[in-house]
């Protein structure tokens, strides 16, 4: 079969990024038949030649169109048009348009857009492997263990026991989809409306927690986190609150973390008061700067408290977010009552995906991925941050450790936040005003100290080679608003 000539490739990268931009080219051909299957694509460094990108950016297109099946790559030959393009065959039996199946073309995974994990790197065709081992068995069609397969609560208890010093055993492993399900599931067990007490949230933080505690009419308080002095720990341990909700070792979105003495203090503040812990333990795997501190759970345990901690784990970080999958470990005196509301909610998890994430876990799958991702994600940290300071030469201030998926920046000038934002997104780039993780701003809670703007970046699926000239469209966009104040 002929070598495609690319010739006629012309990368037009308006709101996109090159890789974007490169794949829907590709796609495109594929998919209205002008590039034949079978047919040859040019080698990773020939094609970044031709179009004068960098050999990353065509090598993690050629990535992206293989795990979604548009191309096949032969050892020592190189990568061909797939026999049968995936999307090719759904457009005929559906009426969608390719475009409208886009990978990308949401918002929330845009460049830049926080809590994206780096599709591209994802072993797909390991993970699809152990998927089609399990979906063929008959007993994993019926109705399932409500609190998850025996096999993946063994892995994960083994995973966390090893990996987040978190002490428990299957027993106390629930299989949720994902740390949404878990939250709710941990407000619903612990807190109630009649509950006079209020429980506690970061305050900026999560915002999906809030959307449990007003959807349940439980009364709630904030406690700051600032960037300066991190979490208000003192508020917490002078406070009556019935509970805490916090990501003690990557605050999200500050980025900052609790060290062992504050966790302490927290722990026998709950202790004592028969309070609760919730610890969203969510990307800790990727820690840069230092040794991750143990787990909030594994440190009450050993201190002989840990009937107050509520551990809450994801794998939309260390996997994929539409993988919807994640954990939680509980007091063994709290599994039955979190299994009530489980079933309430949603019944059991689906099973096939169990099965194969179990697989992956105790064939060492995952610890490998977490490996390889946390070179990369640490790789991507120092470019953006090294960036930042060039362009920004101060005025911009990373505030949050390096750690997890995202960066945290800071401004003191008058700039606002939400039109900056607004505006980076018509340009493509999208980013999170810190507004968005403050709601209380409404109840006139005054601002951290010193800083009148901040927005938070997702890296983790950003790709390398298009951070640079991203935050150079930041940077120029950041100016001209300013310019326009004076
Ligand atoms: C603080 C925090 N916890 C948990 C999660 C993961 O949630 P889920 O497992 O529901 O995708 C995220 C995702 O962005 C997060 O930011």
């Amino acid at each position: 079969m002929a070598d495609i000539d690319t010739a006629n490739l012309v990368l037009v990268n308006e709101g996109k990024t090159l890789q974007q931009a490169l794949f829907e080219q590709i796609r495109e051909r594929i998919l209205c038949g002008s590039w034949l299957a079978g047919a040859r694509l040019p080698s990773t460094r020939a094609l970044a030649l031709e179009l004068n990108v960098s050999r990353n950016t065509v090598i993690h297109t050629y990535d992206q169109l293989l795990a979604e099946g548009y191309l096949v790559s032969k050892a020592k030959s190189g990568f061909f048009v797939a026999v049968t393009p995936p999307d090719k065959f759904l457009t005929t039996i559906g009426s969608k348009s390719p475009a409208s199946q886009g990978t990308n073309n949401s918002p929330n995974n845009g460049l830049f857009a926080p809590g994206v994990a780096d599709f591209s790197q994802f072993p797909t065709k390991q993970w699809n492997r152990y998927l089609q081992r399990h979906v063929g068995r008959s007993s994993l069609l019926g109705t399932q263990d409500l609190q998850g397969l025996i096999a993946l609560r063994e892995a994960l208890a083994a995973y966390l026991t090893s990996s987040r010093s978190v002490e428990c055993c299957a027993d106390q492993v629930i299989v949720t989809s994902g740390a949404q399900q878990s939250i709710a599931i941990a407000l619903l067990v612990t807190q109630s409306a009649s509950t006079t007490r209020p429980f506690l949230v970061e305050s900026p933080g999560y915002k999906q927690v809030v959307k449990v505690l007003d959807l349940f009419n439980i009364n709630y308080d904030y406690v700051t986190v600032s960037s300066v002095s991190g979490l208000d720990v003192d508020a917490v341990l002078s406070s009556s609150a019935s509970g805490v909700y916090l990501t003690p070792s990557n605050q999200y979105p500050m980025g900052c973390s609790l060290n062992t003495d504050q966790r302490l203090q927290l722990i026998e503040w709950a202790k004592r008061g028969k309070r609760w812990i919730i610890e969203d333990d969510y990307d800790s795997e990727f820690q840069f700067d230092s040794r991750p501190f143990r787990s909030m759970q594994g440190l009450a345990a050993h201190a002989s408290s840990a009937d107050q901690v509520i551990y809450i784990g994801s794998t939309s970080k260390v996997m994929f977010n539409a993988l919807r999958l994640g954990y939680m470990v509980v007091p063994k005196h709290l599994v039955a009552r979190c299994l009530e509301v489980k079933d309430a909610l949603s019944g059991d998890t689906p099973s096939q995906t169990q099965a194969a994430l179990a697989d992956f876990i105790s064939e060492g799958g995952l610890v490998r991925h977490i490996r390889k991702m946390r070179r990369i994600y640490e790789a991507k940290f120092q470019v953006i941050k090294t960036k930042i300071k060039q362009r920004f030469s101060g005025d911009w201030v990373v505030v949050s450790q390096g750690a997890g998926l995202h960066i945290t920046v800071e401004w003191r000038s008058k700039v606002d936040e939400v039109l900056f934002a607004n505006q980076a997104e018509q340009r493509g780039v999208v980013v999170r005003p810190m507004r968005f993780y403050r709601p209380e701003q409404d109840k006139d809670i005054p601002q951290c100290e010193g800083r009148n703007g901040a927005i938070v970046l997702g890296f983790g699926n950003a790709a390398i080679d298009d951070i640079a000239p991203s935050i150079n469209q930041l940077s120029i966009l950041y100016y001209q608003l300013l310019n326009d104040l004076e």
